[in-house]
C-alpha cells in the first residue's frame, strides 16, 4: 500500500469519526434542552394559574382593575388568564368554560348578568375550583368570596351629596344595567336619603331609568326626554361616570351644562375634568388599587386553600357569602387633590389639562 493512500484512507477515517462525534454531541444537547423544557413545564404545574372572565371593558375602570390585578398576581407568582365578554352572557359562559379546560386553580368573575353567570359559578365548582365575585355580585351561586366596595353606600354618598345643596327641586335618576347587582345595591343607598325627602313633598324624582349595558348613549336620549318635556331639572343621579358623560353632553346641547347637579362614581378621568370645569358636581372615587391588588391576594390564599377571615357577609339570594367590603370616597372640587391626585388614580395634569 502506498504511503498516499494510507493517507487518504487515515483522512477518511478522521473524517468519518468527526462526524460521529458531531451527530452524538448534536443528540446529547437536544435532549438536554429537552430536559430541561420537562423541568421547567413541570415547575409550571406549581404556578397558581387565576382565571380573570370580565364581563365588559368598555368603561375605564375595567381596564385599570385588569392591569393592576394582573401587576399584583405578577408580583405574587401566579399567572392570569384575562377573558373580556363584551357584555354578551353566552360569551361570558364559554370564555369561563375555555379557563377551566386550560386548568385554572381559581376563577375571578365580573359577572355581565347577575343571575345567568351562576351557570358559569356552578361549571367552575364541579370542576372543583373555587371562585371569587368580583365588583359585582353573582346571585344564587354561593362564590366563595364576593369582593368589592360598599355599594350601597355609593348611591347613599351620591344622594346625601345632592340633598345637602339642593334640599328641594325636581331629581333625575339615571342608572346603570338591570343585569348588574350594583344597580340595585346602589338604588337602595339613595333611596333610603331621598324617599323621606320625597314622602315631604320636598323632592320631586321626575323620572327613573334604567340603561341597558350602562350605555351612555341611553342615558343622553333620556335626558333630551326630559329636557323636551320641559322639566325645570335640578339635580341628577347618574349611574356611572360614563352615563354622566351623556346626560352632561345632552345639557350642553340645551345649554344647561353646569346648571344641573349631575352626580356619578368612578373617577373616570372626563369626570374629574368636568369636576375641575364645573360641569359634573362630585363622583364617588373608588381606589381600584385596593380592591384588584386585595383580590389578588385573596385569589392566592383561596387557590393555596387558606382561611381569607373574612367575617362580614352578603344575601346573594340563597346564601350568605363573605363580602370583602371597601369603603368608598365622595369626590368634588374641594378634595379631589387630596384623594384622586394624590393617590396617583390620575394625575394632576391630566384632570386640570383644559382649566390651567
Ligand atoms: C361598577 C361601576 C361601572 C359599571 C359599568 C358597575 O358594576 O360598579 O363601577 O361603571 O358597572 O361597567
Amino acid at each position: 500500500m502506498s504511503v498516499k493512500f494510507k493517507n487518504v484512507i487515515l483522512a477518511l477515517l478522521i473524517l468519518v469519526l468527526l462526524f460521529l462525534l458531531i451527530l452524538i454531541s448534536s443528540k446529547v444537547y437536544k435532549f438536554y434542552v429537552a430536559s430541561k423544557l420537562d423541568r421547567e413545564v413541570s415547575n409550571d404545574s406549581d404556578v397558581i394559574k387565576i382565571g380573570f372572565s370580565l364581563g365588559t371593558l368598555k368603561e375605564e375602570r375595567w381596564v385599570k382593575d385588569r392591569d393592576i390585578f394582573m401587576a399584583k398576581a405578577k408580583e405574587l407568582g401566579a399567572e392570569v388568564f384575562v377573558q373580556n365578554a363584551n357584555n354578551d352572557d353566552e360569551d361570558q359562559l364559554k370564555q369561563v368554560k375555555y379557563l377551566l379546560d386550560k386548568k385554572i386553580d381559581i376563577l375571578v368573575i365580573v359577572p355581565n348578568d347577575l343571575k345567568k353567570a351562576s351557570a358559569a359559578v356552578e361549571m367552575a365548582k364541579k370542576a372543583g375550583v373555587k371562585v371569587i365575585s368580583y365588583d359585582r355580585l353573582v346571585l344564587n351561586s354561593n362564590v366563595d368570596l364576593y369582593i368589592s366596595f360598599d355599594n350601597v353606600k355609593v348611591g347613599k354618598l351620591m344622594a346625601e351629596y345632592l340633598v345637602e345643596r339642593y334640599p328641594k327641586g325636581n331629581y333625575l335618576i339615571i342608572n346603570g344595567a338591570t343585569n348588574d347587582n350594583n344597580t340595585k345595591m346602589i338604588k337602595e343607598g339613595y333611596d333610603s336619603v331621598l324617599l323621606p325627602k320625597v314622602k315631604s313633598g320636598d323632592i320631586n324624582i321626575i323620572g327613573e331609568e334604567w340603561s341597558p349595558n350602562w350605555m351612555s348613549e341611553y342615558a343622553f336620549q333620556s335626558t333630551e326626554k326630559y329636557i323636551q318635556k320641559n322639566y325645570k331639572i335640578d339635580a341628577i343621579i347618574a349611574g356611572d361616570d360614563g352615563l354622566a358623560n351623556g346626560i352632561i353632553e345632552s345639557l350642553s346641547e340645551h345649554r344647561l351644562a353646569g346648571e344641573v347637579a349631575v352626580v356619578a362614581q368612578d373617577a373616570d378621568l372626563a369626570a374629574c375634568q368636568r369636576i375641575i370645569e364645573g360641569t359634573q358636581l362630585m363622583t364617588v372615587y373608588k381606589p381600584l388599587d385596593k380592591l384588584a391588588g386585595d383580590a389578588a391576594k385573596l385569589a392566592v390564599k383561596l387557590a393555596k386553600g387558606e382561611k381569607l377571615n373574612v367575617n362580614n357577609t352578603i344575601y346573594d339570594g340563597k346564601y350568605n357569602v363573605p363580602y370583602y367590603k371597601l369603603e368608598p370616597i365622595a369626590v368634588d372640587k374641594t378634595n379631589i387633590d387630596d384623594t384622586v391626585i394624590k393617590d396617583g388614580f390620575h394625575s394632576r395634569d391630566d384632570v386640570y389639562r383644559y382649566t390651567n
